[in-house]
């Protein structure tokens, strides 16, 4: 008799009567209230360790920096010029566009033991930029700057790339930070960047 009053509550009759604890969790198998338990549990460790990292540890997103209006942004400084600034002794900044298909600039040199803080963002859409044999690597996200700061300890070539598919010409957008031997360099100007002016001519003449 016990035994079908049970039956009923289990299905869900229209009497409330004995609707207790017991009778609600008992079609739940033991064996998938474990999983379910775990899983909580994990989600929980998850969010508390993202949460630690980025409150505590201050471990964010990649880059993000800054942000402007990708339609203007080429006509305002220091993005209408885009390249290479020295700001102190093997310190430098680097204003890199990254647009649909090329960088500007695409070529970087600087002297080994720079660190260069590199800065870049996109007028169109997103791409992507990764220097190869580096950890630098970040997404350009038009309307925002992204940075990133490298030291180059070793001399030579290190080619930088979108890794973000980005159309047509994609595997067109490629450019190189020229890591050279102390003293290659025209340390008066230290300004290799832009396509848009002859100072990066001259300073290769001047090298030679
Ligand atoms: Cu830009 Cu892919």
């Amino acid at each position: 008799m016990s035994n079908g009053e049970d039956l009923n509550v289990a299905g869900a009759g229209p009497a409330g009567d004995g609707l207790d604890e017991t009778a609600l969790t008992m079609g739940i198998d033991p064996y998938e209230r474990n999983w379910m338990r775990l899983t909580v549990a994990l989600l929980v460790m998850f969010f508390t360790t993202v949460a630690i990292a980025g409150f505590a540890m201050g471990i964010q997103v990649t880059g993000a920096y800054q942000e402007v209006d990708p339609r203007t942004v080429l006509d305002t400084e220091p993005w209408a010029t885009p390249g290479l600034r020295k700001i102190g002794d093997k310190e430098y900044e680097a204003y890199v566009v990254a647009q649909t298909w090329s960088f500007n600039p695409s070529e970087i040199e600087i002297p080994v033991g720079s660190t260069v803080t590199i800065l870049v963002t996109s007028p169109d859409l997103q791409h992507g930029f990764k220097i190869t044999d580096t950890n630098v690597n970040t997404m350009v996200v038009p309307g925002q700057v992204s940075k990133v700061t490298y030291t180059f300890d070793t001399v030579g070539d290190f080619p930088y790339i979108c890794h973000e598919y980005c159309g047509t010409g994609h595997a067109t957008m490629f450019g190189v930070v020229k890591v050279v031997p102390e003293g290659t360099l025209d340390e008066v100007s230290g300004d290799t960047g832009g396509d848009t002016d002859n100072e990066a001519n001259s300073d290769e003449d001047d090298s030679q």
